[in-house]
């Protein structure tokens, strides 16, 4: 097996507030707590900058080795001086513009973070690191730059041709294209991968399995693209995050790998999986807000209580099926997928049934207002889930370091920075 002869004591991580990146920060903050993690994200409605900081006896603070500094990708200026000032010696980058429907209605974001953010983050590590540097750019990206597979065709590989359907896959697959030119012009020493479907915890709510889950929450219909055919391939997200660390030490320099779940499954049927496992293991607050009665039937929970769901109009080029081949990936680095699905989406279901008693509210429903502090209580834990604005618009540079402070509340400070 090759091993990879990199150490990254300061490693940036872009994204690292969504949702895939902030499981990746919590995993590589805990397993190397000698690695220096830069964290860079802009905080878009996307992002959660709470699920990367931490709650213990009542205080709100930041891991010892993680630094977070809110700032664009696209940032010229700020993203050279943060190579400078942390000595970067590591990428692994997820920042981009992620939902497929909001690159049909907005695809113009979509070129700016994902294809020149990504740009952006390849020139300043070439400045920084110089030409043929040992130094790894992790480029994460997605399976559906290889467009989609009709019901009887194999996997996508990594031989499989580029052939992306919508805005957002478009601009990922350009964005892959730069990354390798990059490693052929100034040798740059990457690793790219795409992966399938992920889901669990800390995902934004307007992706289809928190969609699904919120509605029953809420005791609302389910809506369902075209005719619910569509399958996808999913895969834990801390199978991902297992991946995505195997690959960044171990994979070969200037290699793609394929990350997929082995796990294809329609959008209907995704459904009634999640549906079954919502009634089975909360079966009261499931009767409660859809008014229903029980019934014992020895039937499954869909047939027995039938879905509430409802058809919608099909999204525009959808991709009818992706399922992804990741042999070498296992075969080359002994990774393989691990979570038992039911007990991964129970974890998911008790995330957002977590969100909800919690009280819990996602920025992009409420503006912060200055000086906004909220504290929610629940299971003896308060957490503070809401900071004001004016905790990082003070300054005018507009990137910030957060401290955890002795006092219980989350002292914001600038990031001392020169130009
Ligand atoms: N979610 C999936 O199933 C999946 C599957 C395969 C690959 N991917 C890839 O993994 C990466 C992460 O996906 P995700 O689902 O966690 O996405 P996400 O939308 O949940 O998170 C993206 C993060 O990037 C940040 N961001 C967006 N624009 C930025 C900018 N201009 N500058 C700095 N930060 C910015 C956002 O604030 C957010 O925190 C993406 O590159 C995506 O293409 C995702």
């Amino acid at each position: 097996m090759y091993i990879c002869t990199m150490n990254s004591k300061n490693l940036l991580i872009t994204g690292g507030a969504g949702f895939i990146g902030s499981h990746v920060v919590n995993y590589f903050a805990d397993k190397y707590p000698d690695t220096r993690i830069i964290v860079v994200d802009a905080l878009t409605y996307a992002s959660n900058i709470h699920n990367i900081m931490e709650v213990n006896d009542f205080k709100v603070g930041w891991k010892e080795n993680v630094l977070f500094i809110k700032s664009d990708i696209r940032d010229v200026e700020v993203i050279t001086n943060i190579f400078i000032r942390c000595e970067i010696d590591g990428v692994i980058h997820l920042a981009a513009e992620s939902h497929v429907d909001n690159s049909i209605e907005t695809p113009n974001i979509f070129v700016e973070t994902n294809v020149m953010g990504t740009l952006n983050l390849l020139n300043a590590a070439k400045n920084y690191w110089g030409e043929n540097s040992p130094n790894r750019f992790y480029h994460i990206s997605t399976d559906e730059v290889y467009g989609d597979l009709k019901m009887d065709e194999a996997p996508f590989t990594e031989m499989t041709p580029y052939n992306p359907s919508s805005p957002y896959s478009a601009s990922k697959a350009s964005s892959d294209h730069f990354v390798r030119a990059y490693g052929r012009t100034f040798n740059m020493n990457y690793v790219i991968s795409n992966c399938s479907n992920n889901y669990g915890p800390y995902q934004h709510k307007e992706k289809l399995i928190p969609v699904v889950i919120n509605c029953l929450l809420e005791g609302k219909k389910i809506p369902v693209y075209g005719e619910g055919l569509n399958v996808r391939d999913w895969l834990w997200v801390g199978d991902h995050v297992k991946a995505i660390d195997t690959i960044f030490f171990n994979g070969r320099k200037g290699q793609t790998y394929n990350i997929g779940g082995d796990n294809e499954i329609s959008n209907l049927k995704l459904i009634a999986l999640i549906f079954d496992l919502y009634v089975e293991n909360y079966k009261e607050k499931f009767l409660n807000a859809y008014n229903f009665d029980e019934k014992n039937e020895l039937v499954p929970n869909h047939i027995k209580y039938g879905i509430p769901s409802k058809f919608v109009t099909d999204r525009k080029g959808h991709d009818l099926r992706y399922a992804v081949n990741s042999n070498k990936l296992q075969v080359e680095l002994g990774w393989k997928p691990e979570k038992d699905f039911a007990e991964g989406m129970i974890e998911t279901i008790d995330y957002y049934l977590y969100l909800k008693t919690q009280g819990w509210i996602p920025l992009d429903e409420k503006e912060p207002k200055i000086g906004d502090l909220v504290w929610t209580k629940g299971d003896g834990l308060s957490k503070l889930y809401y900071f004001g604005e004016n905790s990082w618009s003070e300054d005018s540079d507009g990137y910030y370091i957060f401290v955890g402070g002795e006092d219980g509340i989350t002292h914001w400070k600038p990031y001392i920075y020169e130009k």
